[in-house]
């Protein structure tokens, strides 16, 4: 499983990072960054409830 944020799109909330803390954080550009692309096992339904729950639907898990 992969996760991709669009730095474009992204509006820098901070859900993600404290939905999923092991799969994306916060840059200092203000924008959230994945830490790995490859998401960890562990982690996957996480991810998934990051990328339903971005307000701008900036994340795409897959
Ligand atoms: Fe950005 Fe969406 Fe995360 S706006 S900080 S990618 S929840």
């Amino acid at each position: 499983m992969k996760a991709i944020v669009d730095k474009e799109t992204c509006i820098g909330c901070g859900l993600c990072p404290s939905i999923a803390p092991d799969v994306f954080e916060m840059g200092d550009d203000g924008k959230a960054h994945v830490i790995t692309s490859t998401v960890p096992a562990g982690s996957e339904d996480a991810a998934k409830e990051s990328e339903a729950s971005c307000p701008v639907n900036a994340i795409k898990v897959q």
